[in-house]
């Protein structure tokens, strides 16, 4: 276990690069398994995640060479029949694209339920009504993931019940070698998507659609490995440049696409932060003693992203006034109020909303991190906070932030990370 001590009340102040995109990433890595020869991935966050898949490809018996920002994948060690470990499917969501691949691939798949944060019940109904669509039979049975598809899979017309990212993926994966044109309706049009997308056609498949409403895919017969720069990470993008505004900084964020951070944008514009956006980077200040209190609503891209709304919600705990924060797409994303209270805010949730009083100032205190976006918005807290904050489960944040205190550290932060 791990814990990062922060002493608050510092403006954070320099320049910051942007990792590549974590749920870019995490499904770039399953993806590489439907070619025919090896893949190499760059602008690699360093991130637990990616170690994870990493293992997880290593035990079915790929050839994986990884170094700082880069890795090598070589699907050539792969066959029929090879069931990803359970324990280590069940430390990340995303494992649940192998379902995809292999079913694609070799025609069944098995693999657990996925794990990942706890933020909600996290179905997955939807994704085997698209393989199901595909002419795969599909059942869950003790925990495992069974798809198989005895007559191979054919393209089909799918639409999706609810706007899903994963859904979104994990059918396009399957699709990618299914015979005939499959067409995916009211699908997720996330950045990552379009990466994913990207990447497959520069192996050869043939992808129409990817970011908006409706996605075409013609099925082929193969795939060829091929280099693909994974696409900057939009959500840790967020999280320092809600911190700038939230500790009166100024920070300029480097490697980053600005039209997907528009959202975020918009709101801390709406707060009283000022930012300009210049090529790939973005800068934020923050004039103002205390933001102005804003109503945030999630929603799936382009609206406010999920990921970014409880280190908005901490932003917004010390605003001159009442914000009403509403998380439309998980139900459990609030656990993060409870350890915020123990630092004097003053939030009360009912239903999907958390209406957020802002107080003067925050004060430090011991909390822990329930889930990966809780951990760095506690993390944003202590920063603001006056006096000192322990942070414990910072395995959490590990998840999907490369060095998120070193990161700080190098913006004047007072943060030290100790092992338990
Ligand atoms: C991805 O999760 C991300 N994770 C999440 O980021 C992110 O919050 C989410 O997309 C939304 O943007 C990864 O990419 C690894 P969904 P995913 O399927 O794919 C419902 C982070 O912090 N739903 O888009 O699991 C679901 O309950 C993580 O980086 C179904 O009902 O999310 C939710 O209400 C947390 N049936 C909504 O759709 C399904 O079959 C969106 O879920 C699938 C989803």
């Amino acid at each position: 276990m791990a814990r990062v001590i922060i002493t608050g009340g510092r403006r954070l102040r320099g320049q910051v690069r942007v990792a590549g995109r974590k749920n870019s990433v995490v499904a770039l890595i399953p993806a590489t398994l439907l070619a025919e020869g090896p893949s190499h991935i760059e602008n690699l966050p360093a991130i637990a995640d990616v170690a994870v898949f990493a293992e997880i490809l290593r035990h079915m018996g790929i050839g994986v060479r990884q170094d700082r920002e880069s890795m090598s994948i070589d699907p050539s060690g792969l066959g029929p029949g090879v069931a990803p470990p359970q324990e280590l499917v069940q430390r990340l969501r995303a494992s649940y694209y192998l379902l995809g691949v292999l079913l694609a691939k070799y025609g069944r798949a098995e693999v657990a339920l996925p794990g990942g944060c706890d933020i909600g019940l996290r179905p997955i109904d939807q994704h085997l009504k698209g393989f199901r669509a595909l002419g795969a039979e599909a059942a869950i049975e003790h925990g495992v993931v069974k798809v198989w598809a005895p007559h191979g899979l054919t393209g089909a017309q799918i639409y999706l019940d609810v706007v899903s990212v994963g859904a979104t993926i994990n059918i396009m994966l399957a699709a990618t070698l299914a015979e005939g044109t499959t067409t995916i309706e009211n699908v997720a049009k996330e950045p990552h998507i379009v990466d994913i997308a990207d990447y497959l056609n520069s192996c050869g498949a043939k992808i129409q659609g990817a970011g908006t409403d409706v996605i075409r895919i013609r099925g082929v017969k193969s795939l060829t490995g091929c280099v693909h720069a994974v696409i900057p990470d939009e959500i840790e993008a967020a999280t320092f440049m809600i911190a700038a505004a939230a500790t009166g900084g100024d920070v300029l964020i480097e490697n980053v696409i600005p039209k997907h951070l528009d959202p975020i944008t918009a709101k801390l514009v709406e707060a009283g932060a000022e930012v300009t956006q210049n090529g790939d980077s973005v800068r934020v200040t923050m004039a103002r003693q205390r933001p102005r209190a804003v109503n945030v609503k999630t929603l799936p891209y382009p609206g406010f992203p999920t990921d970014a709304q409880q280190p908005m919600t901490v932003l917004l705990s010390t605003a001159e006034g009442t914000s009403y924060v509403t998380e439309s797409i998980w139900e459990g994303r609030f656990k993060h109020v409870d350890e915020l209270k123990r630092m004097g805010t003053s939030i009360r949730v009912e239903g999907r909303t958390a209406i957020v009083e802002g107080v003067p100032r925050l004060m430090g205190a011991p909390v822990r991190a329930t889930d990966l976006r809780a951990g760095a918005a506690l993390v944003i807290a202590g920063l603001m906070a006056e006096g000192q904050t322990e942070i414990s489960g910072v395995e959490h944040v590990d998840r999907g932030y490369e060095r998120l205190a070193d990161k700080f550290r190098g913006l004047g932060a007072k943060i030290v990370r100790v092992k338990d």
